[in-house]
């Protein structure tokens, strides 16, 4: 068995208590990765280094192509660094194997992405389901559960629905309730807004919002809208691979920020 510290990596051992303890919850050290595509190397991440606070929301801005996507996925352990360190909590990503990776993903991680990726073939709480699946809960708890998340996410009436019946809206709804529903203690959102208009994306971002304060969530979310890095409580500007730390750097709601930190302390 595969150790971490002195603790095993099973199913239950990277406990959320554990997870939301943590006062820098997410840590990034030196970060770098470099496509090859047998022409030539790409470095697209160039020694990022980044601490997220439990709780925090972040937004993370930057142009197209600049590494956003890429630095999301070797968070959620989807795709994998060339040098540098990845904690999540204690948890040293870049140490751990793929099937602990998936192990951690599924239980940790909750992803939102710009197309929604909903499986067409399913029904809305079907989809919602998923992760609970994954995490092994019994079928009338995971429908139960995912019927609640689809009423808080204002589709009640759509449950049955297939993602080709639902408006952009309404599917990144199901997406949101799908990314959320295990209480993933990390949520990572990929222009999570960014196929939907102005007016949809600012209820999705209230809701998402709420959601992930409810639940005390950290948050990253890449994006291209004010309205999402209006209600991020730090925003962090990406340029050609690197986290710009000398520009556009906001921090908001440190108060808030701090509460929530405090309270998570105190449990
Ligand atoms: N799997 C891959 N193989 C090769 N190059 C990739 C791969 N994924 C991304 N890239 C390249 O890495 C750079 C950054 O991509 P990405 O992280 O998707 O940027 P962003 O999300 O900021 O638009 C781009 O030049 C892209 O072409
Ligand atoms: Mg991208």
């Amino acid at each position: 068995m595969k150790l971490i510290g002195n603790k095993p990596v099973t199913r239950y051992s990277v406990t959320r208590a554990l997870l939301t303890t943590m006062s820098h919850y997410l840590s990034l050290k030196n970060v770098s990765k470099t496509y090859d595509d047998g022409k030539q190397l790409n470095q697209v991440l160039q020694s990022v280094s980044l601490t997220m606070a439990a709780g925090e929301q972040v937004a993370l801005l930057g142009q197209s192509g600049c590494g956003k996507s890429t630095l999301l996925n070797i968070i959620a352990g989807i795709d994998r660094l060339d040098q540098g360190e990845v904690h999540v909590a204690d948890i040293a990503l870049h140490n751990l194997s793929e099937k602990d990776l998936t192990l951690f993903r599924r239980q940790h991680i909750g992803f939102i992405y710009q197309s929604f990726n909903l499986i067409p073939t399913l029904t809305a709480i079907e989809n919602v389901q998923i992760p609970l699946h994954l995490n092994g809960f019994k079928p009338a708890d995971a429908l139960e559960k995912a019927r609640t998340m689809l009423e808080r996410v204002g589709l009640s009436g759509r449950i049955e629905a297939f993602p080709d019946q639902l408006s952009g809206g309404e599917q990144q709804r199901v997406a949101i309730a799908r990314g959320m529903i295990h209480s993933p203690a990390l949520v990572l959102a990929d222009e999570h807004t960014g196929n939907l208009d102005a007016a949809t994306g600012r209820d999705m971002q209230t809701l998402f919002n709420e959601i992930a304060r409810d639940t005390k969530q950290t948050v990253l979310m890449v994006t291209h809208s004010e309205a999402v890095a209006e209600a991020a409580d730090r925003v962090i500007e990406m340029i050609d691979g690197r986290i710009d730390h000398h520009s556009n750097v906001v921090v908001k709601q440190a108060d808030q920020s701090n509460a929530n930190n405090n309270d998570r302390h105190s449990q």
